[in-house]
């Protein structure tokens, strides 16, 4: 069994930008949403949280806490922090 890509916060704060990628972090783990950005239902809300945690905004929009959403967050893992 092979582990997952292991990142550093430092690196995940260089993806910030369309250009560079845009990463985010939830729970540990480490996702690639460069390509879900544009079809977020939020709109651009969502780069708010890019390059860090997506904890302290989804304390604010509760809407993210049900399955199919994290369903689809699951779709664009990494690795881990
Ligand atoms: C709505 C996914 C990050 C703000 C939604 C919905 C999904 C989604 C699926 C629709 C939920 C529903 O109606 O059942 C995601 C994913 C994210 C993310 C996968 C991260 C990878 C964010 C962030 C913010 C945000 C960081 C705010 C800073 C919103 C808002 C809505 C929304 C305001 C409600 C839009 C509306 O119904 O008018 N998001 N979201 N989202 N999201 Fe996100």
């Amino acid at each position: 069994t092979s582990s997952p890509p292991v990142y550093t916060l430092e690196e995940v704060t260089k993806h910030r930008s369309l250009d560079n990628g845009v990463w985010v972090t939830y729970k540990g783990d480490v996702y690639d949403i460069t390509e879900f950005v544009s079809m977020h239902p939020g709109g651009d809300k969502i780069l708010l949280a890019a390059g860090g945690a997506l904890e302290p905004y989804w304390a604010l929009y509760a809407v993210h806490k049900e399955e199919h959403v994290l369903e689809i967050l699951s779709e664009y893992k990494i690795g881990v922090l």
